[in-house]
């Protein structure tokens, strides 16, 4: 089969806890990352940009993390879970932050610019996948926290669309049930 339909073929989301050392390289990050923006974008507004947490930014925003928990939460988490939340972003050597930046513009509604980044997430996730990297993407409860979105400078037009977390699968998952095309598949007959 061909290469790239190879690839979309057996694409699957690896198990977070599954993503190892190494991640990508600087020089392929800058790769995955140019790929994720080239993606469609209806009068180019670019509505998307990306943070990238690696090395030591990882730990000081799990900091970040189980601060905003503790203040977040009705009732005091327990110390096992602030630990959890120190270590979230530890579990893989990368993870990248999906931002949606939408804007008011004519002609372009909301939804397609946050379509557009549905596409971008997806794409940077293929592009590890063809460097031999595992993805996951996920929101969790982080991606929906007031106290995160202000830590990490949001402004009143965006919002988190995703995080991916990007890694060397320790271990390759069994597939899951997919769609039954018949379900899903119609040809309009007038
Ligand atoms: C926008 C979005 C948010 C997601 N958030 C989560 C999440 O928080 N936790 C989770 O376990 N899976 C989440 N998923 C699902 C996984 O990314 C993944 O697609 C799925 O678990 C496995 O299917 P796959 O192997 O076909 O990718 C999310 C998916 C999307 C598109």
């Amino acid at each position: 089969m061909n290469e790239v339909l190879a690839l979309l073929s057996r694409r699957r989301s690896a198990k977070i806890a599954l993503l190892k050392d190494p991640g990508p390289t600087a020089a392929e990050l800058d790769t995955i990352l140019k790929i994720a923006a080239r993606v469609p974008d209806h009068k180019r507004l670019v509505p998307w940009r990306f943070v990238v947490f690696e090395g030591e930014a990882r730990a000081r925003f799990g900091d970040v993390l189980a601060e905003t928990l503790a203040k977040e939460s009705g009732e005091p988490p327990s110390d096992v879970r602030l630990q959890m939340e120190r270590e979230r972003f530890l579990r893989a050597p990368v993870v990248v932050a999906v931002i949606l930046r939408t804007k008011e513009v004519p002609g372009v509604p909301e939804i397609e610019q946050l379509l557009s980044g549905g596409a971008a997430t997806l794409n940077l996730c293929l592009a590890a996948n063809a460097l031999g990297y595992g993805t996951s993407w996920v929101t969790e409860w982080y991606a929906f926290s007031a106290g995160i979105k202000a830590a990490l400078g949001l402004g009143p037009n965006e919002r988190v669309g995703g995080f991916v977390y990007i890694g060397t699968e320790s271990e390759k998952q069994s597939d899951r049930d997919r769609p039954v095309m018949a379900e899903i598949v119609s040809r309009w007959q007038g």
